[in-house]
């Protein structure tokens, strides 16, 4: 059997990263942050002068980064660049990216070299439809756009981040209207995903969702 991945994916904040990187740790498994790789395109383009819309300079780029991580530390070519990947406009700049099918090919073996035994569990927008179409498990999280603004204008004072959280109400209707609409890849539930609204759940509700539904799948 191939290694096992557990596929969760979702709009912005719908708590993903959080729930996908606690499962990850509850069963021992690897942890891939793919809309990190995503945004840590983005910001290495634009220090680079890159236009955001230059596919093949995107994609050139892609597989030369070195890209690690450390926890929640994410280092690029060796250089800590945690707090600037995280910043909204970043994962702005990835949604842009995100759309050009040259970026997405160049970082499909990035992406799916996270691999590794005993197993995995991947989050973004096409873990399930594109990257891992053949994992046991898929998750789709969702949650209203108001709870998602919210839960991400925290994130972002807490972390020492500018937000203002009607202009991130603004921004996150954008994003999930760019990445559900884009021809490759788009942002929805594939027909063999499990929907897990995450508006009224604690993470910790989530998790316990996920892990139920990977014991029922036998995954541990
Ligand atoms: O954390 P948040 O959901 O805000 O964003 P992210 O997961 O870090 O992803 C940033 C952007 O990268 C998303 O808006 C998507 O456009 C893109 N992305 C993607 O296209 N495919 C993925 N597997 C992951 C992210
Ligand atoms: O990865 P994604 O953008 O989908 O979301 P996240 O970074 O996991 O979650 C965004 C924020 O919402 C984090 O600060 C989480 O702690 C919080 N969250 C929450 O309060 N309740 C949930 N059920 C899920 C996430």
């Amino acid at each position: 059997m191939n290694t096992p991945v557990i596929a969760i994916d979702g709009p912005t904040a719908s708590g993903k990263g959080s729930v996908a990187a606690r499962v990850a740790s509850a069963l021992g498994w690897h942890y891939l942050d793919s809309g990190a790789i995503y945004r840590v395109l983005a910001l290495a383009g634009l220090q680079r002068g890159i236009a955001l819309d230059d596919e093949a300079s995107l994609a050139d780029l892609a597989p030369k980064l070195e890209v690690r991580f450390d926890g929640e530390a994410i280092y690029i070519d060796g250089v800590e660049a945690s707090l600037d990947v995280r910043r909204e406009t970043t994962g702005n700049a990835a949604s842009k990216i995100a759309v050009l099918p040259g970026v997405r090919t160049a970082l499909m073996a990035r992406l799916r070299a996270f691999r590794q035994a005993p197993g995995l569990v991947g989050d973004g927008r096409d873990m399930g439809s594109v990257v891992f179409p053949d994992a046991p498990l898929k998750i789709f999280l969702t949650a209203s756009a108001e709870a998602r603004a919210e839960r991400r204008y925290k994130q972002l004072i807490e972390k020492g981040l500018a937000a203002n959280l009607d202009s991130l109400v603004q921004e996150l209707r954008e994003r999930d209207a760019r990445d559900a609409s884009r021809p490759v890849a788009p942002l929805k539930p594939c027909e063999d995903a499990i929907l897990l609204d995450t508006t009224p759940l604690t993470i910790d509700e989530a998790v316990a969702f996920v892990l139920q539904q990977a014991q029922t799948h036998k995954l541990c």
